[in-house]
């Protein structure tokens, strides 16, 4: 994990910030992102407050919808977490860049679980790997809904 921690802070050093905020990644592919290593693609960035990540639905309106999923970068943590809506009052997180090769992962809502279209890993909801290439899961993050804002404890990231 070490190893990859560093690979990953490494790749994502160079990461522009853009408006990409409404990545459309709930089909089983990404089109935008998705090639070798792609940890330092753009992805909007996020700020922490201590260990928590709020995203507010009105600026990330793909999570108005289940199945919806939102990417943020912290920057001080040079994470990516990836958030998908799963119901009306559910919302799940993990680390969105794959422990393979660092790809980016597709949420897939008619499973509520992760595929990456780089080399085909697949993981669980709460970020287990079903299938490699990898044996690495995802970090994986609670969230809670407030009815207009979800928050993502990124501890687990930072212990
Ligand atoms: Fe994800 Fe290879 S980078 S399976």
């Amino acid at each position: 994990m070490a190893t990859r921690r560093r690979f990953v802070r490494t790749a994502c050093s160079a990461v522009i910030l853009s408006d990409l905020v409404t990545i459309g990644c709930s089909a089983p592919s990404v089109t935008n992102i998705g090639d070798d290593d792609d940890a330092g693609s753009p992805v909007p960035t996020v700020t922490p407050n201590g260990n928590l990540v709020t995203l507010t639905l009105a600026d990330y309106p793909n999570l108005m919808q289940v199945d919806g999923v939102a990417f943020g970068y912290v920057a001080s943590l040079q994470l990516t977490i990836l958030v998908a809506r799963t119901s009306e009052t559910t919302f799940i997180a993990v680390d969105g860049v794959c422990t393979h090769r660092n790809c980016y992962v597709a949420f897939q809502g008619a499973s509520d679980d992760f595929y990456c279209n780089c080399h085909g890993a697949r993981f669980a909801a709460d970020g287990t790997v079903v299938s490699g290439p990898t044996s690495i899961p995802l970090l994986s993050f609670p969230t809670t809904f407030d009815g207009s804002a979800v928050t993502v404890d990124i501890s687990s990231a930072t212990a």
